[in-house]
């Protein structure tokens, strides 16, 4: 006899999902066209314009490592803030987060790896090295009043390594999350998850890190990040890392494209009924203004399905 299935209605979908616009620096440190800073100020200005409440805007990393990234300082200094916008950095140690401090960035990131050969690669030490270099950065950012939010590269897979286990993610971002970073972005670096293995991820990490405390971090490399999205949020993530026009990736991790970009997310969310605060006209021209600056179309279905429909 057939056994029938029925679908649950039940789900945590949020109600609200916090956008963190990663495109100025995720997105822009791995582009071969250098963007000079008052273009960078000018698609920060359109992002928060366009509702955008926290934009990382920039890293404070060697320029010998990401050279696009070397304008950061000027970035900084020239953006025309707006009150209830976050405009946070990346910061790998403390010489970058007193770079970050000098142009007065409203939050810091660290960021380590729950991979061993992606740390070395991407910040020249091990993990037990970098979280060791994260403790004074914390204290710093502690004593300033600042916020540190922590990142975990690699939650799925390596460029190096292949798979990688969810204990050893879940060991690095309690780790993190014990150090006192207010949330754990948990990044799939080169965009190999599916819904299973981002849902194994998440249960391990879960058992640390309270839910409400994550957030997700994917790369659209395989063209998987929205449906492992969607996979998060319907186990209570409701803090999602985006970039503009899917701009980016790792210059450390070989083949890894950009993250998923904003406009798919926020037309996702439109179709499930969940607020996120953005004027999605305004998101889609500050994308064709990056777009257009880097002489490519965005790597977002939706946005080039709009801008056709605009012709
Ligand atoms: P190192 O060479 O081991 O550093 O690099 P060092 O301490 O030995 O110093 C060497 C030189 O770098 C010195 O200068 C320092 O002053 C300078 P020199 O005396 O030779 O002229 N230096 C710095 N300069 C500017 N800012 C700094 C800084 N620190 C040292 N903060 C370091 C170590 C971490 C600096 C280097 O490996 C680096 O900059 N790495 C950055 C890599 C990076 O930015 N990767 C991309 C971001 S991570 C990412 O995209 C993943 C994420 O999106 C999540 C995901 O998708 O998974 C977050
Ligand atoms: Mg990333």
């Amino acid at each position: 006899m057939m056994t029938i299935v029925t679908a649950t209605t039940e789900s945590l979908l949020p109600g609200d999902v916090k956008i963190v616009e990663v495109g100025p620096r995720d997105g822009l440190q791995n582009e071969a066209t250098l963007i000079g800073a008052m273009d960078k100020i000018a698609l920060i200005e359109q992002l928060a314009d366009a509702g955008v409440s926290y934009v990382e805007s920039g890293s404070f990393v060697s320029p010998k490592w990401v050279p696009q990234m070397a304008t950061s300082t000027e970035v900084f200094n020239g953006i025309k803030r707006q009150q209830n916008v976050t405009y946070a950095a990346l910061t790998p140690n403390l010489k970058g987060f007193e770079a970050a401090v000098a142009v007065n960035a409203d939050e810091v990131a660290i960021f380590g790896a729950a991979s061993e050969s992606f740390s070395q690669k991407n910040i020249n030490c091990s993990i037990d090295e970098s979280l060791a270099r994260f403790v004074p950065v914390i204290a710093a950012a502690k004593a300033q009043g600042l916020k540190v939010r922590g990142y975990v590269s690699c939650v799925v897979g390596c460029p190096y390594e292949g798979d990688i286990a969810p204990e050893q993610v879940a060991m690095v971002a309690k780790k993190l999350f014990d150090m006192g970073c207010y949330e754990i972005s948990l990044g799939d670096t080169i965009g190999v998850g599916t819904p299973q293995s981002v849902k194994q991820m998440l249960a391990a990490v879960n058992q640390y890190v309270p839910i409400n405390k994550l957030a997700v971090h994917f790369h659209d490399t395989y063209g998987q990040a929205l449906t492992n999205i969607y996979t998060a949020l319907n186990l209570g993530v409701s803090v999602v890392d985006c970039a503009v026009a899917g701009l980016g990736g790792c210059p450390y991790a070989k083949g890894a494209s950009g993250n998923v970009a904003t406009e798919d997310v926020v037309y996702l969310l439109n179709g499930l009924g969940i607020n996120h605060g953005i004027n999605f006209d305004k998101l889609l021209h500050a994308g064709w203004f990056i777009s257009d600056k880097l002489g490519k179309a965005p790597i977002s279905k939706v946005s080039n399905a709009m801008r056709a429909k605009l012709k």
